[in-house]
């Protein structure tokens, strides 16, 4: 039987890079993005990674009606990867009904319209902005959640929260997948982050500053309470990340679920500063970093990495690249994008 998935955000940075390892795993994949963050052109960059053309479909899933014709017209649609949504945190505290909206929204429907057309496996992009600042590190599955630092975060607890109460009343097994920091691109160079206007991320704006988008890397805040007192994250390159996606949605095509609904961290298990990944860039690359140190950004937590012993367990799936990769890889990227590669597309 063919194997079709649909993958909500397929054109944004972890869909795309998901969209290749499906494909490499012999899936037939059907894409639907609004592009109201991401381009078209990124279908055409996936094809060239993997010599196939995934099917693409332009709407937002707030649309129910597109929605539902979509599941029509693809009746055999074997599972779905849901990354579509808003997700920048600050861009959330300004416009916290946008945010409410279209990610609350966007996943009902998607809901109701597997529910009424017999599609009953749902892997759900998630994040590690649940815990917070965790009580205690390495952060388990099982931790509390704390209260969300922004309006994105507490949409992620909250679709969570649906999905988790949803699967019990409707023919839905489902996987959220917490990811922590997703970082770096494709080997290929060809794919990666595109961050519209500024990026709010680190990594992103490394690589700005590094080839001259960005005049210096501000560092937010050196007075925390770590090693080298800047903030430590557990990144993650995108490409482990999108590999795991193809393990959770085999793990629920395959009824190897143990209870219809399942939560995996997506991490490393290993912290980094802000230092530590500016280090790492340099070396990996030979450059040196404009940086310089700034007031803390309102918001942030302090430290936070994860306990990966579930997903290594359960999944079969650990983590392989390292920082230095995730840096590097990142950088090819951004020379690439400054080379005109997407527009060449
Ligand atoms: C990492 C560290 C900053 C920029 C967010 C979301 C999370 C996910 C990933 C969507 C922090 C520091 C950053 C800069 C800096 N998003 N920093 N100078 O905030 O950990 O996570 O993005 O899924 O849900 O919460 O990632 O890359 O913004 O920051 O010093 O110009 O880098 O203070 O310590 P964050 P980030």
């Amino acid at each position: 039987m063919e194997k079709k998935v649909l993958v909500t955000g397929g054109t944004g940075y972890i869909g795309s890079h998901t969209v290749v390892e499906l494909q490499k795993s012999g899936y037939t994949v059907i894409i639907v993005d609004d592009l109201s963050n991401s381009i078209q052109k990124v279908v055409g960059l996936i094809h060239k990674i993997t010599g196939q053309i995934p099917i693409f479909e332009q709407f937002n899933l707030c649309d129910s009606d597109q929605l539902n014709l979509l599941f029509e017209k693809h009746s055999n649609i074997c599972g779905v990867i849901h990354f579509a949504a808003h997700k920048a945190v600050g861009e959330s505290v300004g416009q916290p009904l946008k945010y409410y909206h279209n990610n609350l929204l966007s996943l009902i429907n998607l809901l109701k319209c597997q529910a009424e057309h017999g599609v009953d496996k749902l892997v759900f992009s998630s994040s590690c902005t649940v815990y917070g600042q965790p009580d205690e590190l390495p952060v388990s599955e099982s931790a509390p959640l704390k209260h969300a630092t922004s309006p994105y975060g507490n949409t992620k607890k909250i679709c969570e929260d649906i999905i988790r109460d949803t699967v019990g009343t409707i023919d839905i097994r489902a996987i959220s997948l917490r990811y922590f920091n997703p970082v770096g691109a494709h080997k290929s160079g060809l794919i990666g982050e595109l961050p519209l206007g500024t990026p709010q991320n680190l990594v992103p704006f490394i690589t700005q500053t590094a080839i001259g988008k960005q005049n210096v890397l501000k560092v937010f805040g050196d007075n925390y309470n770590t090693p080298d007192g800047t903030c430590i994250r557990d990144y993650i390159h995108v490409t482990d990340l999108a590999k795991a996606h193809v393990v959770a949605i085999d793990r629920l095509i395959q009824q190897k679920n143990e209870t219809p609904y399942e939560v995996f961290n997506l991490g490393t298990g290993n912290g980094h500063s802000v230092m530590e990944v500016i280090k790492a860039f340099e070396k990996t690359t030979g450059l040196d970093l404009a940086f310089e140190i700034a007031g803390r950004r309102t918001g942030d937590i302090e430290q936070v990495w994860a306990d990966t012993s579930l997903a290594n367990l359960k999944l079969g799936w650990k983590a392989e690249l390292g920082l230095e990769e995730m840096m590097y890889s990142a950088w090819i990227w951004e020379k690439n994008l400054a080379a005109g590669i997407v527009n060449q597309s």
